[in-house]
């Protein structure tokens, strides 16, 4: 049988993925850009609209970093406002488990669940470091073990609050109006090292019961919170056979939560470049790679990893033969920092070796490799391809430039996908995110917690 493919559109703007220069380029900021962005992504049927989030501006040798986006709004505002002018697509925004309490988490992700009619997604990130928590009360709260501690316990007492309401919860009454029925909200008691918590939710039981839930971490701890908790991940891993193992190890955690392989999609971040021919999409990707990756880019990118000042390097020399500086941290706020350190180097340097890469060729290697170059029929049967080999459920597309990213992909990819067989050609009326995700990923309504 065919495997079904599922896109999520991510709205552009993060990292120097996005090309700032281009004439074209809108703000990130103004209502007009998601709307255009949600509206094409409805257009061409995708699962999801999907919002990235920082809680802090990241920094970078004592200045905000400003060589790309700066400045977000807050995610559950804009996507409330996308409620009302999307009729079926998912609303996902990625939201803290570290920074947020799940009680007001919860309730927001609920109202957005029933303002949108059953499309509210949240993407539960760990994201924590005592760069982000200076922002927050609690400073540098929570060492990186104890982050999915917190992240499991986040996501099992939001879902209990959830299903907290029942179904026939509300009884009209003749004379005057609604009662609630005996038993109606249970109370959700919880105390545990991290949260001490005795709850009558408020809202009352939202379209899905609960809204779907995205993971991003890569780690084995990550991996078992996606297996426990998620409904789809958003992974980095996009060369077809990592891809390919990554999808294995995941959907082979699984089974032993009585879950099945079909419940967790995996969706990888992709970009996808196209031309008439497969000779002037590859003209273009390098083109929009040397927009994604300006000299000042390249160079603070190492920067951020030597944490050493390059300034005086040139972009398009070799790398730097110094080692790194391992005392204080001159870069700051950048999601996946701890991956990208000291080891790191050896291995940058090899593969630099290996490709004869300059700075700048390795940077573009490393942050704007397009996963897809070609013709729309090209990149179609690429597409096509990971997922019927399982290497991914689909792709979450990002687009190099706001708002008009996936406008030529949308036109030109997704009516190829629809022919192939692979891709849903309508929504149906009265889908839930759940729906659109595939059969129902896990009891939508979790039992009761007295
Ligand atoms: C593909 C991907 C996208 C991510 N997007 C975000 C994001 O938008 N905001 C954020 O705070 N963290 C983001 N993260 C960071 C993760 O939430 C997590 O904090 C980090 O990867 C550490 O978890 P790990 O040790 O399991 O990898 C992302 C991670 C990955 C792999």
């Amino acid at each position: 049988m065919t495997r079904q493919i599922h896109l999520a559109a991510h709205f552009p703007g993060v990292n120097n993925h996005t090309v700032w220069t281009d004439p074209t380029a809108g703000s990130q900021i103004d209502f007009a850009s998601f709307e255009h962005f949600a509206r094409t992504a409805e257009r061409g049927l995708f699962d999801y609209l999907f919002l990235a989030e920082g809680l802090r501006l990241r920094e970078h040798r004592g200045r905000i970093h400003d060589l790309d986006v700066i400045g977000r709004p807050n995610t559950l505002a804009v996507l409330a406002a996308l409620a009302a002018v999307t009729d079926h697509i998912g609303l996902v925004g990625t939201l803290s488990t570290t920074f947020n309490e799940p009680y007001e988490l919860a309730r927001q992700l609920a109202t957005l669940d029933h303002l949108s009619g059953g499309r509210a997604g949240w993407n539960a990130v760990t994201s924590s470091d005592a760069f982000h928590g200076a922002n927050f009360r609690r400073g540098g709260y929570l060492a990186h073990p104890d982050r999915y501690v917190r992240a499991e316990q986040f996501a099992e007492i939001s879902k209990a609050l959830w299903s907290s309401w029942r179904d026939d919860a509300i009884v009209a009454d003749a004379t005057s109006g609604e009662f609630l029925r005996d038993d109606a909200i249970a109370r959700v008691q919880r105390t545990t090292r991290l949260f001490g918590i005795d709850a009558v939710f408020d809202v009352p039981g939202s379209p899905q019961g609960r809204p779907v839930i995205v993971q991003a971490g890569d780690s084995a701890d990550g991996r078992d919170f996606a297996a426990a908790h998620a409904d789809v991940i958003f992974s980095g891993h996009i060369d077809f056979e990592d891809a390919q193992q990554f999808y294995r190890d995941v959907k082979g955690r699984l089974a032993s939560r009585g879950r099945d392989e079909d419940s967790l999609k995996i969706l990888p971040g992709a970009m996808a470049v196209l031309g008439d021919t497969d000779a002037e999409a590859r003209e273009r990707s390098r083109e929009i790679a040397l927009a994604q990756v300006r000299p000042e880019t390249a160079i603070t990118y190492l920067e951020q990893i030597w944490n050493r000042d390059f300034s005086g390097y040139d972009a398009d020399g070799p790398l730097p033969d110094v080692e790194p500086d391992t005392g204080s941290e001159s870069a700051q706020g950048f999601a996946n920092r701890h991956a990208a350190i000291r080891g790191r180097i050896a291995q940058l340097r090899e593969l630099a070796a290996a490709q004869n890469f300059s700075i700048r060729d390795l940077v573009i290697h490393l942050t704007a490799k397009h996963t897809f170059v070609g013709t729309p029929a090209h990149v179609a049967s690429e597409i096509d391809r990971y997922v019927q080999e399982r290497a991914s459920d689909g792709f979450t597309l990002i687009g190099h430039l706001v708002p008009h990213g996936l406008d030529e992909f949308t036109e030109k990819v997704v009516p190829l996908l629809q022919e192939r067989g692979s891709y849903r050609t309508s929504y149906e009326d009265g889908e839930t995110l759940h729906d659109l995700l595939g059969p129902a990923p896990v009891t939508a309504r979790e039992p009761a917690v007295r």
